[in-house]
């Protein structure tokens, strides 16, 4: 039997719990045409609110385009050719009339920039005609363009003015929706006023889910598979603390170790199994951190103040704790907002567990 519990991809739109004030509005933003930036942490659900918000806009035409990992201009234009060919078939033909006419061929951009560097296209001039090609269509066919991991667009040189400067008249034509998880990075794009999306985006941002809709997750996948859930759920929420990959996780664990007797029962070996599982990432992630970082997260997991009697028997400076906690909410190993916490309730359970106070 399949576990009812998915924690590795993002979710299919009917499996979607919990969001439904953010995809209100999420809906209002793209109906207003108003430039909308999704912030959270990593595995927060962000991909999968998004996905289930273009399921529910059935009159309308998601492009998607995930900029994950991209290193230049061409690789850019060649996701979104990608993306532009993937859209429903209403828009793509539209999308296709609009290429011919500005004489590009849609579909084949990632095999014009394998051919030798001579007979290659200029990166930025192929994404700029996309982009016009996304554009007219959308003139024609109501569409949402989604970025997802928008952030990575900040380190390609050019591509965040590239955009900025194709939307700036059009932004009314169409809805845009960018999402990321380097919460202080995409913060930054809008918010910088060097940048290019200076107070462009109204920002909108994903929280951990409440007891209420981890109790349904919960209930409702146990029934649908037969299983006695018992009171499983607030032992996941008590340690996953809401988070949404981590309650996926820990419920799964939790199914799994039902088949062999009382969930209840069986909850210490599947929270210890999970712990297990984990170990070897969580030392990973221990292991690049620096001195004064490891610090900083045994201490916020530990619930501890960052100055004071404990922080200095570990030889924590302020000075160096200032600058630890900076660098950890960049790489999002610390939650933005006050008070501070570790992002990954159960990285914070491994330092509980590992480098005991
Ligand atoms: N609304 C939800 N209800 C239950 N679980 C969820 C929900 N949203 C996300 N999850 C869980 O979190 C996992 C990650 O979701 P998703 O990939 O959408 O997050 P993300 O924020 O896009 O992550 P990433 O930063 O890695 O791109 C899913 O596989 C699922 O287990
Ligand atoms: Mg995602």
């Amino acid at each position: 039997m399949h576990s009812p519990f998915q924690f590795q991809l993002p979710l299919p739109p009917e499996d979607v719990h919990g969001r439904d004030e953010l995809l209100a509005a999420l809906t209002e933003q793209v109906t207003d045409r108003r430039i909308t930036a999704l912030l959270g942490p990593r595995r927060f659900g962000k991909t999968s609110v998004l996905r289930r918000l273009a399921d529910d806009l059935t009159e309308i035409s998601t492009v998607w385009l995930d900029v994950y990992g991209v290193q230049s201009l061409a690789d850019i234009a060649t996701r979104l050719d990608e993306a532009l060919v993937r859209a429903p078939a209403a828009f793509r033909t539209e999308a296709n009339h609009v290429a011919a006419r500005v004489q590009v061929t849609l579909g084949v951009v990632r095999a014009e920039f394998a051919r030798p560097r001579r007979s290659q296209p200029d990166p930025s001039a192929r994404l700029g005609q996309l982009l016009e090609v996304f554009l007219d269509a959308a003139a024609r066919r109501p569409a949402l363009l989604v970025i997802d991991e928008f952030s990575d667009i900040g380190r390609v040189r050019g591509a965040a003015e590239t955009l900025r400067t194709a939307f700036q008249h059009r932004a009314s034509d169409f809805g845009l929706v960018v999402a990321g998880s380097h919460v202080s990075a995409m913060r930054q794009m809008f918010a910088g006023r060097e940048q290019p999306f200076y107070g462009q985006a109204e920002l909108l941002e994903i929280g951990p889910l409440d007891a209420v809709t981890v109790a349904a997750i919960v209930a409702d996948g146990f029934a649908a598979t037969g299983r006695d859930p018992g009171n499983v759920a607030s032992r996941v929420h008590h340690v996953a603390l809401g988070h949404p990959q981590r309650t996926m996780l820990l419920a799964d664990a939790a199914w799994t170790h039902a088949a062999d007797g009382p969930a209840d029962e069986q909850w210490g070996s599947a929270l210890a199994e999970v712990r297990a599982r984990l170990d070897g990432s969580m030392r990973t992630v221990h292991d690049t951190l620096t001195v004064s970082e490891r610090r900083v997260l045994r201490l916020l997991a530990h619930d501890e103040p960052l100055f004071g009697t404990v922080s200095d028997q570990l030889g924590l400076t302020s000075g160096a704790a200032q600058s630890a906690v900076k660098q950890l909410v960049d790489h999002g190993h610390v939650t933005t907002g006050t008070p501070r916490t570790v992002t990954d309730p159960l990285l914070a359970d491994w330092f509980r567990l590992t480098l005991p106070l």
